[in-house]
């Protein structure tokens, strides 16, 4: 049966904020969270071990996009971290991608899942062409990287909700899809754009939803979170 799983983006700029947000949850939830640049450059790797020893699982959203030998050499360092999940960018072509995967396997075998920026969901129609000369559209632009991403060993990729169905049609059904923008229906968008409710992710196919404010500035953490996996898994 497929695994749907919900990922609180712990968007924090400090460590007492994520372990004082983490504490709100009754001991036996352990929600998977993913951690980002702005808490993981101001508050470095302890963070992150102190957050595995309480148990949670981690998508660490570092999105590396260098050349092969420095991506391959990183990932070694943060495959260390017992991480679940972290990811690169497409754009770093598919040796890069290559090198990050054999870089994050560990000795017997084991690796977090490693994952694809395609796109950046800020990155337009019109500055796809204009700032990266891309003359393909963001679709076709997209499912090529998707792609990619696929033929380079990946495990699957970030990308909205809506992209989901696009992207299993190119690089399969197994092929994971992790996708923010997710709403509640009767909340704000804030700056998203191409929102959809955790139930609405579930038909689209989503295995994954990355949930930000709608739990993290809830007024009960907790309960938006349940709500997530009502609706989602
Ligand atoms: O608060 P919100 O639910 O909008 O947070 C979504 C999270 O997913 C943030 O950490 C954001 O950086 C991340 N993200 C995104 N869109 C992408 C890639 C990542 O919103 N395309």
């Amino acid at each position: 049966m497929k695994q749907r799983e919900v990922i609180i983006a712990c968007d924090f700029s400090s460590r007492e904020e994520v372990l004082a947000f983490l504490e709100r949850f009754p001991a036996g939830r352990k929600p998977f969270v993913k951690i980002g640049m702005e808490l993981y450059y101001s508050t470095g790797p302890e963070t992150v071990r102190e957050i595995k020893r309480r148990g949670h699982r981690i998508f660490l959203d570092l999105k590396l996009h260098d050349i092969p030998n420095t991506v391959r050499r990183t990932m070694r360092v943060l495959s260390e971290l017992e991480v679940d999940m972290t990811n690169v960018h497409a754009a770093g072509t598919l040796p890069m991608m290559e090198a990050a995967l054999e870089g994050l396997t560990r000795i017997d075998g084991s690796r977090p899942k490693l994952i694809a920026v395609t796109q950046l969901t800020s990155t337009s129609e019109e500055r796809l062409h204009t700032d990266l000369l891309i003359r393909e559209g963001m679709e076709a632009t997209i499912r090529h990287y998707a792609r990619n991403a696929a033929r380079a060993g990946l495990d699957g990729v970030v990308c909205s909700p809506w992209e989901a169905a696009m992207v299993k049609e190119s690089c399969g059904p197994s092929f994971l899809t992790v996708t923010p923008g997710i709403r509640f229906a009767d909340a704000a968008a804030d700056d998203q754009v191409r929102i959809a409710t955790p139930a609405r992710a579930r038909e689209l196919g989503s295995d994954y939803i990355v949930v930000g404010r709608p739990v993290t500035a809830a007024p009960d953490p907790v309960a938006a979170y349940e709500r997530c996996l009502e609706e989602f898994v």
